[in-house]
């Protein structure tokens, strides 16, 4: 009983994070003792794992290799929609960002896409799925939308891991070609590979394929133009169908992996 007082009266962590609640504790709770010299825990509202910081906590819901199994199985499962990609039983390298559609019963996956942590080819995205009840509703072209976006976090430049599928590779210069000539239109053409690239953290040589694909690029005096007649860009901007879902930026919070 003594030893009970002693603990009620020494509380050790003030607050937790819960999903989106901050919840005051009341009382003393037997946490490892790594834990103790902190005030907050932050925990997953899911699997209930707890961590010392937000930045852990940001992490683990999409890190290989904390939820090493439910990678394995997001493989497993994804492959079977996948044709020409190699099995990685080693998700340990990889951060998988996971989209859901959520409703009353829950949070129901739709699709995803893997990253290498550290890649050197520059790669932004590994494996991209939507599952086949849920495509070609712009749930693809959201999804590479948004790992453009992580790259302009990381300020720099990315590009899907090659081969990529029949599918990959219709949704990819689907959303290239809306991107890039919502720029030119812009800009009126006045502007270069280079400051394309900046601008939308497309590769150079993705952003020349595709506009070479338009027909808005000439070879002069050895260098790559662009020239970009108004009514050619309107002309490919109505055959360019629909945008994806757009991402709402300011929502996104991130760290780039160290
Ligand atoms: N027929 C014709 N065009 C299609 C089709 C189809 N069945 N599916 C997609 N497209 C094209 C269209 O241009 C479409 O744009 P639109 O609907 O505006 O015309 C565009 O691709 C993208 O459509 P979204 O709805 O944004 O994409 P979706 O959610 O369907 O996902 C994805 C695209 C991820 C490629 C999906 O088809 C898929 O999971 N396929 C199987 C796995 C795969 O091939 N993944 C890519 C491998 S490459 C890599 O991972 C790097």
């Amino acid at each position: 009983l003594r030893e009970h007082e002693e603990f009620t009266k020494v509380k050790n962590i003030a607050t937790i994070e819960l999903g989106r609640y901050e919840i005051e504790t009341w009382y003393f709770s037997p946490f490892p003792p790594e834990c103790n010299d902190s005030l907050k825990l932050y925990f997953c509202e899911f699997c209930l794992n707890f961590m010392k910081r937000k930045e852990q906590l940001q992490r683990h819901m999409v890190d290989g290799k904390k939820n090493k199994v439910y990678g394995q199985n997001l493989c497993y499962l994804a492959k079977l929609f996948l044709d020409h990609k190699t099995l990685y039983y080693d998700v340990d390298l990889f951060l998988f960002y996971v989209l859901c559609e959520c409703d009353d019963r829950g949070c129901h996956m739709v699709g995803y896409f893997s990253k290498e942590k550290h890649s050197e080819e520059s790669f932004n995205l590994a494996c991209i799925l939507t599952l086949p009840p849920y495509q070609r509703k712009g749930y693809g072209k959201f999804l590479i939308a948004f790992s453009y976006e992580l790259s302009k976090k990381e300020g720099k430049v990315g590009t899907p891991e090659r081969p990529l599928s029949d599918l990959g590779l219709l949704s990819y210069r689907g959303y290239w070609t809306r991107v890039l000539l919502d720029i030119l239109k812009k800009h009126k053409g006045n502007i270069s590979i280079k400051e394309l690239s900046d601008m939308t953290a497309i590769k150079a040589e993705d952003i020349l394929a595709t506009l070479q694909g338009l027909e808005l690029i000439q070879y002069r005096k050895g260098q790559h133009v662009i020239c970009a007649d108004p009514k050619v860009l309107d002309r490919h901007l109505k055959a360019a169908g629909r945008g994806g879902l757009e991402v709402d930026v300011s929502k996104l919070i991130w760290t780039p992996y160290k």
